[in-house]
């Protein structure tokens, strides 16, 4: 069966950007001038997933209105005659077909997964998290799908970070598989001591997952920060005999930006507005100006 489904969670507490999080969820924060999701939104319906479902929490109101049709706002920007913003309004309600389910709860990413189980049923699916922008130059998503194509089993996407950061993220174990650029996943460790990380391979969050995980996650007890993680249910599934097991690893080295902490989400805004024709280049002076160096404003 193929990948046409995606799951989007959008249900954590957002406790690391409190107060801006309070009533909004951190999914909604923009990232120059359009929420994180919507970046992520973007990818997947670019990498064929037309069937999106977001797993929401207390504050999904944000979310179902930025994806939802605004015709009061919609009807003044006609009436001035504002085509190119009539058009980024309109954008955001023609993407996708958009379903939502609740979790209750935020008892963890792994949870928030397998309240996807009713809508996605028996076929792989994937699950794109807005803490990662993956640069829509670099698309990493079509391989993954293609590598589950073709192996079967789950597919992580796997990033080389330096060595001390290991223990920010989930880290795999891997060994060669013969194709350049895909390995295969013999283990899998959340946050890691540097000490004891089995490499410097990183989890970022994007995964193409097999059914299978939805049995494993209902079976799965809380784990690191009393939360059901989505890495202790894919180690499971990485143990060879497993029914609907295998989890392969497709290395990323193209541009990712981090917006899951205050200074990585500072730094993307960043490099991301240095990079619009509109703003990069009047930014860019301003900050050599602020940093004393010649050319600056
Ligand atoms: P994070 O752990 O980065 O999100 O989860 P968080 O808990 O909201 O962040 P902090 O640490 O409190 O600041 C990764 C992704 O999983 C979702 C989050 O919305 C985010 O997209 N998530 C997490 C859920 O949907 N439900 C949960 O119970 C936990």
């Amino acid at each position: 069966m193929g990948v046409d489904k995606a799951v989007i969670p959008a249900a954590g507490m957002g406790t690391r950007f409190l107060p801006a999080t309070k009533a909004t969820p951190k999914e909604m924060l923009p990232v120059v001038d359009t929420p994180a999701i919507q970046y992520v939104v973007e990818e997947a319906v670019a990498a064929g997933l037309d069937d999106l479902l977001f797993v929401t929490g207390r504050n999904k109101r944000a979310l179902e209105d930025h994806f939802d049709r605004n015709l009061e706002l919609e009807e003044v920007l006609a009436e001035k005659g504002d085509d190119a913003r009539l058009r980024l309004v309109e954008r955001s309600s023609d993407l996708a077909r958009i379903h939502y389910v609740r979790q209750g709860q935020p008892l963890g990413l792994g949870h928030a997964v397998l309240m996807s189980r009713h809508h996605v049923g028996p076929q792989p699916f994937a699950v794109l998290l807005g803490d990662d922008l993956i640069d829509p130059r670099d698309p990493i998503l079509p391989r993954m799908i293609d590598v589950r194509e073709r192996l079967g089993g789950s597919v992580l996407c796997l990033m080389e970070v330096p060595r001390e950061q290991i223990s920010l993220y989930g880290c795999a174990a891997v060994e060669a598989t013969g194709e350049p650029g895909v390995v295969r996943v013999t283990d899998l460790v959340e946050k890691p001591p540097v000490e004891s990380a089995p490499s410097s391979l990183a989890v970022i969050g994007r995964y193409v997952l097999d059914p299978a995980i939805f049995e494993i996650l209902a079976d799965t007890p809380p784990g690191r920060g009393g939360e059901i993680q989505l890495t202790d249910a894919l180690q499971r599934l990485c143990h060879p005999g497993v029914p609907g097991g295998g989890v392969h690893g497709v290395l990323f080295t193209g541009r990712r930006y981090d917006t899951g902490d205050r200074l990585s989400y500072l730094q993307a805004v960043i490099q991301l507005a240095l990079e619009r024709e509109d703003l990069g280049g009047p930014l860019r002076a301003w900050l050599m100006g602020r940093l004393g160096l010649p050319g600056g404003e």
